[in-house]
């Protein structure tokens, strides 16, 4: 589907150009609110942070036990043309380009460490990284903090309230899809993403639940009444993930060899076996991609009156400041509007 491939692409693009003004979906109606994004949301250790790096196919982001993931990472995926060589950049370095995902992991955890400093602290203040590659799907996902139950040593009180507020703070968009991960070593009952899941969408249409951790499940017991829908029961299907366990990592096992076992896993396995082609990141990375061109589709209306809108502010907004511009923001809204037209272009001549 490369046109719709390209107005995502085109999304992207504005939502970047959006962030770098000031942007960050935050008070009102925004742009970048009418576009679609993915967050995780569970509790510590989960898996979250492993089944987005999953979903992205790189090894780039901190994981561990313990809180690991302690500001909220917005990481915008952008396909660039094959042959393409893979490169990372941050909001905050925008001069800098990575190509080395080992050191995009160090710069996130030094730029965590800046802000919170190398304590078990929280900021709800976003890191942003693009990541431009001729291998991913055009997408927005976002990493959080995990949910917990109390405070430990070195954290406030008010932790548990904080880290929910600001998961919640993004889960309760309705343009976010949620990924709501749940270990498979622990009662899907007791679930802190189901439960905040359920509390702001609740039919569910924009839930896709997500059981880790199936590998370290008791032996004679298995989660098929999860997977099947049985236990708690979802508008989309329950994928079953084997992430890479903590000695996988103390060993740097890499990502392709990851995912053949995480496959042979599920093609082997006496209980999933039946369900083995709708397992597995890979698979859960093809159920997004295709759950958000559907979304896309149907929120191509409202996003071209939004961009419309735009474009006459944008446009209003140049006619105060004058034309032409030489300050940088200036610069940037003439971005956004040329992204703005192209959007509209590239739809009336595709799509309609
Ligand atoms: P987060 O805190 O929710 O972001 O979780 P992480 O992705 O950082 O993972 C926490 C720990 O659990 C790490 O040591 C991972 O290696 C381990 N882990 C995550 N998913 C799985 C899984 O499916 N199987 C196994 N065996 N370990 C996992
Ligand atoms: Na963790
Ligand atoms: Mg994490």
């Amino acid at each position: 589907m490369a046109t719709m491939q390209s107005l995502i692409g085109l999304i992207n693009k504005i939502q970047r150009a959006c962030t770098v003004l000031g942007d960050h979906g935050g008070e009102g109606m925004s742009l970048w609110e009418a576009l679609p994004s993915v967050a995780v949301v569970g509790g510590q250790s989960s898996g979250k942070s492993s089944v987005l790096e999953s979903v992205v196919g790189r090894d780039f982001l901190p994981r561990g036990s313990g809180i690991v993931t302690r500001r909220p990472l917005v990481l915008q995926l952008h396909k660039t043309d094959q042959g393409q060589s893979e490169y990372a950049e941050f909001l905050h370095a925008p001069k800098k380009r990575f190509s080395d995902f080992a050191s995009v992991r160090k710069e996130i955890q030094d730029e965590t460490d800046r802000i919170t400093g190398k304590t078990k602290h929280i900021s709800n203040i976003p890191i942003h990284l693009s990541i431009y590659s001729p291998n991913v799907v055009n997408l927005t996902l976002i990493d959080l903090p995990g949910l917990t139950k109390v405070a430990v040593e070195g954290q406030p009180d008010s932790i548990v309230q904080d880290i929910e507020d600001m998961v919640r703070s993004y889960v309760e968009k309705p343009n976010c899809i949620i990924l709501a991960i749940s270990p498979a070593n622990q009662d899907i009952a007791t679930s802190d993403a189901i439960k905040l899941a359920r509390e702001v969408d609740p039919s569910g249409e924009r839930t896709f639940g997500v059981i880790t951790k199936l590998d370290l499940m008791d032996k004679g017991t298995n989660a098929l009444d999860v997977i099947e829908g049985r236990a708690y029961r979802l508008q989309h299907p329950w994928v079953g993930i084997v992430n890479r366990s903590q000695a996988d990592i103390n060993k740097n096992v890499d990502m392709i060899v990851a995912r053949r076992k995480e496959r042979e896993y599920f093609e082997t396995s006496p209980e999933y076996g039946h369900l083995a082609s709708r397992m597995g990141s890979e698979y859960l990375a093809k159920l997004l991609s295709q759950h958000l061109e559907l979304v896309i589709r149907q929120r191509i209306p409202s996003i071209i009156a939004l961009i419309n809108k735009n474009i006459d502010e944008l446009n209003a907004e140049l006619d105060r400041i004058g034309r032409p511009i030489a300050v940088d923001s200036g610069a940037q809204l003439y971005t956004i509007l040329e992204l703005c037209r192209a959007f509209d272009r590239v739809f009336k001549e595709h799509l309609d």
